[in-house]
């Protein structure tokens, strides 16, 4: 099993680090722009097989694509990531051209990759993957909700005051600081539901909170987080791997499902060696129903800014 990871920043050395650490893959490729960095994380990296006990090959290029050719699975972590203050959403400028070129070199040595979606704005990068390599919509999936549920279970086992392994709980909708949508209805305690421990307003300060998630860590860190993005998109990266069927809420494209097409955004899917196997839909109540609505309509909008920038 071939991974390549496109970025060799803290996501992207993050997601290379939890792969190995896990051991399911044979290789994994890190390539990036800036001359030798690649190859020097990919170097550092390899030096902790021994310590921890990994047989995973940790390769490392500058550009250069042919040496990512064959890959089972790609991830693209490539481009800026924002600054305290900023959206997701204005990082599209700069984005948009590189995560194109990007997904290009990708299929152009690998017709058959797996492609996950890193970059933000994320549900609209992931759509432009769709458009830019015309891989069937079930091999390009978007890391979003994956994460945005951890930091929801998160924020639920800080509220509930237990261990994070007793909550589950889901995120849909787009990657955005508005467009989120924890589902606070569903969340349970040990499959007890969170409601019955948690009031209304504990409840909206869990959602706020995990909305932000991302954002509160860029003011504390400067820079976007990278360890639970990391691990997000690894974990995804070993359920196409092992073909696990696991199911996350992931970026998917969009043909009719929850009312929308030609729209890639966050929704259940259950993910297997085919990438995204089954697009599950839950039923939502009304409010879900509106702000799911409401989440499109803006990631259309951010869509619309490719046609303009004619970049799709
Ligand atoms: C985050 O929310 C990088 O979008 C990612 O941390």
């Amino acid at each position: 099993m071939k991974v390549t990871v496109v970025g060799a920043g803290a996501v992207g050395a993050s997601c290379a680090e939890y792969i190995a650490i896990k051991d399911f893959a044979s290789e994994v490729v890190l390539i990036d722009i800036k001359e030798g960095f690649a190859e020097g994380k990919a170097m550092d990296l390899m030096q902790t097989a021994s310590l921890n006990s990994f047989d995973t090959k940790i390769t490392g290029t500058t550009n250069d694509y042919s040496k990512t050719a064959g890959s089972d699975i790609a991830v693209i972590t490539s481009g800026i990531p924002r600054k305290p203050g900023m959206t997701r959403e204005e990082l599209i400028s700069t984005n948009a051209g590189i995560v194109k070129s990007v997904s290009e070199n990708l299929i152009k040595h690998s017709p058959d990759v797996i492609i996950i979606v890193v970059s933000n704005p994320m549900d609209t990068m992931t759509y432009l993957a769709h458009k830019a390599t015309g891989l069937p919509k079930n091999r390009i999936i978007g890391m979003g909700g994956a994460l945005d549920s951890a930091r929801f279970k998160y924020r639920l086992a800080e509220a509930l005051e237990c261990p994070q392994s007793d909550v589950d709980g889901m995120v849909i909708g787009a990657h955005s600081d508005t467009g989120m949508i924890p589902l606070t209805r569903l969340a349970t305690r040990n499959s007890v539901p969170v409601s019955k421990f948690l009031s209304d307003d504990k409840l909206t300060y869990v959602k706020e909170e995990t909305k932000v998630g991302g954002a509160t860590l860029t003011k504390l860190l400067g820079t976007s987080a990278w360890y639970a993005p990391g691990a997000a998109v690894s974990a995804m990266v070993q359920a196409i791997a092992c073909d696990t069927k696991k199911m996350f809420p992931c970026s998917a494209f969009l043909s009719g499902e929850y009312g929308q097409s030609d729209i890639a955004l966050g929704v259940p899917v259950i993910i297997g060696k085919g990438g995204i196997e089954q697009i599950v839909e839950i039923e939502l109540d009304s409010a879900e129903q509106e702000n799911f609505k409401t989440s499109a309509d803006a990631v259309r909008k951010m869509n619309d800014v490719l046609t303009e920038m004619s970049v799709i």
